[in-house]
């Protein structure tokens, strides 16, 4: 597999899926990967921890960081192209131009880390530049972010197709995240009550049943697919999650 930091480097012109990622990679991402490579020539996984989509330092510096581990991962899933640029790179310096998805980045997420869509969806729309993709693969456990990036294509005409690839989970139900590390096993059992709350499908239900716990939202929220969607803070750490309400046509 190829590692390619400079932008000038990447030169790609057959068919192209671009997974984008913050690194710590799991199996929701070879799930991407999987599902890229079954319809792309070649696989591009983009490794950027991306400053601009914090809005707390602190949640930036625990970001965990393993770029051998990450282009292991990425390569046995079938990755060709391992893109992981420095910050100077994304952000050189006198940087000051963003994008905005107004209305679809308020709400949910939006209200409770200011300014996080405006980061996702221009460092998107950096990567969709810089990459070229036909098509771009992202995970349906951030519903929010597939709706924001899916609106950010369809009003900058960019040419290229958003694919939301179903949630990963473990045996036990908690889905895939790169913050499921930092739980202990006892936080683990209590931040189980999420995705059974959302398996009820029912918003009275899963606010019931998220009562006893530290909720930030759950909210039906009208994206395409609707999603029953929550986020809970257990110990340190937040989680979200959501399920899908109406299967798309
Ligand atoms: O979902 C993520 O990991 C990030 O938000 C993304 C899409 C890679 C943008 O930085």
């Amino acid at each position: 597999m190829r590692i390619v930091r400079r932008i000038g480097d990447l030169e790609l012109d057959d068919v192209v899926g671009l997974v984008p990622t913050m690194g710590a990679l799991h199996a929701g991402h070879e799930a991407l990967i999987a599902a890229a490579r079954t319809e792309c020539e070649t696989v591009v996984v983009s490794v950027f921890v991306n400053p601009a989509q914090f809005d707390q330092g602190v949640d930036l510096a625990a970001y965990p960081r393993d770029e051998e581990r990450d282009l292991r991962i990425a390569e046995a899933a079938g990755a060709d192209v391992l893109f992981a640029p420095a910050q100077e790179e994304m952000y050189p310096p006198g940087f000051q131009t963003w994008v905005e998805v107004e209305e679809l980045s308020r709400g949910l997420e939006g209200s409770h880390r200011p300014g996080h869509f405006r980061g996702v969806a221009t460092v998107c729309l950096k990567l969709f530049n810089i990459v070229r993709p036909r098509y771009a693969y992202f995970g349906q456990k951030d519903a929010q972010q597939v709706a924001v990036v899916r609106r950010l294509v369809r009003d900058l005409d960019l040419d290229v197709e958003i694919r939301s690839v179903p949630t990963v989970r473990d045996a036990d139900g908690l889905a895939l995240s790169s913050r499921n590390g930092r739980l202990s096993a006892a936080e683990r059992e209590l931040a189980l009550a999420l995705p059974r709350a959302l398996a009820t499908r029912d918003l009275a239900a899963a606010r019931a049943a998220l009562a006893g716990l530290d909720v930030d939202y759950v909210e039906i929220a009208d994206f395409d697919p609707p999603v029953l969607a929550a986020a809970v803070r257990v110990g340190g750490t937040r989680l979200i999650d959501n399920v899908v309400l109406e299967e798309e046509q």
